[in-house]
């Protein structure tokens, strides 16, 4: 059965940091794609902002080229490109802002959104400077990408000053992660159905663990990620909100404010990790050169220009949640680029049955676990003890009930950002990071800085194509326990 897309409304949807990676490579691909679903009424514009002098020919020329690249239909390209626009503008400067304030006041009646997919350092010019032109009335909403800020201190002066400009129900603080077909169904999963909720404790779950495995190297973002790490870039943000899916009590409804109470309670929940016990509980890494599919890529010092760093590529911890609901079950979270496949997934492993009735020759008995894979090939799995089928005795096999969603609905599932963009454009906030989420992700990463910082030393090196460094191994296995092998 096809579902027709809900009707939006027209809107202008400028994108600061329009000629970047971030931009080229999703922001302006999942506007194409809803635009073939006919959710980019005619009468919108995007509007892409930067510093390069381009024009509008010279904007969808670099734009066409991107779709095009990504499978666009060229007559679906042809028909999206003129409703796209280009501004040169520098944030730190005044020259420009009042054409482009001309330029968004054309159409005074659209919703306006101002994505600022830049630095984080340029946010509190963007907004200033979109106050003092009048363009921060009603209609205009702000998205902020991650990590907002590099620390608490710089991110609550973010906020803070993004606040004197734009009210907290205008500000859209974005995590991509959230817009997942596969977070949004963890929802649906423990509290769409009766069967997993009763178990969702520490009486039945064993530990929890989070992968989010890239293969990609830097790209052309080692200006910022050298500055930001894996920690900052990852593991604040995308991880932390992932465990807050999985831990989080039941909200009273799918309203924003109830979703986004629960996730605070974990966050706040998390038991610290520090200088005391960081060297038990957490391990970085930084890749070095290895083979990825057979293709040697190079190490991550030899992709910035002055060959040296102490910036983590890789991290793994073992996190705790301080409440009745999850006391004393370990939530591993592990996170790199340049390793072995690029997998993204949530495992839930429950605990073992008390006791076993079959005896040696059946097997041994492997743990229930629940897993949800985000990407590639979105879809659950739910691993099951069952007989192995046939005569010749009671044998126990390991087998899990599988549904991929590509196979299940026939359909490609759209990505996180599309669903996202036009919740903004709707106004839902409900898979948007509310302020106080944000400084709370921070003070649990603050000190986990300040240990690393302390200690003075290097992240453990691991090869291009393996699964990070051997401490992360050993950080599970110490437990008794192991990452999810079904994945590796
Ligand atoms: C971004 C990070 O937020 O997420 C990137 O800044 C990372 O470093 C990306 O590559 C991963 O997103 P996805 O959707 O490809 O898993």
């Amino acid at each position: 059965m096809t579902v027709s897309p809900p009707h939006v409304d027209p809107f202008d949807l400028v994108i600061f940091g329009g000629t970047g990676d971030l931009a080229l490579r999703k922001l302006l691909p999942a506007l194409f794609h809803r635009f073939v679903d006919g959710q980019v009424p005619a009468a919108s514009r995007i509007i892409g902002v930067a510093r390069e002098g381009l024009d509008d020919a010279g904007y969808r020329g670099l734009v066409r080229d991107v779709l095009a690249d990504g499978g666009g239909a060229s007559e679906q390209i042809d028909a999206f490109l003129p409703q796209l626009y280009y501004l040169p503008l520098d944030a730190r400067k005044d020259e420009g802002w009042d054409t482009f304030a001309a330029l968004v006041n054309e159409q005074p009646e659209h919703i306006r959104v101002f994505y600022l997919s830049t630095s984080p350092e340029l946010f509190v010019d963007i907004c200033n400077r979109l106050g003092a032109n009048g363009l921060n009335g009603p209609n205009s909403r702000v998205v902020l990408e991650k990590p907002i800020g590099r620390d608490l201190a710089s991110a609550m002066g973010i906020i803070e000053a993004v606040g004197r400009v734009f009210s907290e129900a205008q500000t859209f603080r974005i995590d991509h992660y959230l817009g997942k077909e596969t977070v949004q169904n963890l929802l649906a999963l423990r509290f769409g159905n009766a069967l997993f909720e009763p178990l969702w404790n520490a009486g039945h779950i064993d530990h929890v663990q989070i992968t989010v495995a890239e293969t990609l190297g830097l790209g052309r973002r080692a200006g910022y990620y050298d500055r930001a790490g894996a920690l900052r870039d990852m593991v604040q943000n995308h991880m932390l909100q992932l465990l807050c899916m999985v831990a989080m009590e039941p909200p009273a409804s799918l309203s924003p404010d109830a979703v986004r109470d629960e996730k605070l309670k974990v966050l706040h929940a998390l038991k610290p990790i520090d200088m005391r016990n960081s060297a038990q509980l957490t391990v970085r890494g930084q890749y070095k050169a290895g083979a990825i599919d057979g293709e040697r890529v190079p190490g991550y010092l030899e992709e910035l220009d002055d060959g040296q760093s102490s910036t983590e590529t890789f991290v793994a911890l073992k996190a705790e949640i301080a409440n009745w609901r999850w006391a004393g079950v370990p939530f591993y979270l592990r996170t790199g680029k340049r390793l072995s496949a690029r997998l993204s997934e949530i495992v839930v492993a429950f605990k073992s049955v008390p006791h076993s009735i079959f005896d040696a020759t059946a097997g041994p008995l492997a743990q229930n676990r629940l897993v949800l894979r985000l990407q590639p090939d979105e879809g659950v799995k739910l691993w099951l003890t069952i007989k192995h089928p046939g005569p010749g005795g009671l044998r126990l096999r390991h087998v899990p009930l599988d549904m991929s969603f590509a196979e299940a609905f026939g359909v490609q599932q759209p990505d996180a950002y599309e669903r996202l963009l036009l919740d903004v454009v709707r106004g839902n906030p409900t898979l948007f990071m509310r302020r106080d989420e944000v400084e709370a992700a921070w003070r649990w990463i603050d000190p986990i800085l300040a240990a690393w910082g302390g200690a003075g030393e290097l992240p453990r090196p691991y090869a291009a194509g393996s699964w990070g460094p051997s401490a992360a191994v050993a950080l599970i296995e110490r437990d008794g326990r192991t990452w999810n092998e079904d994945s590796e």
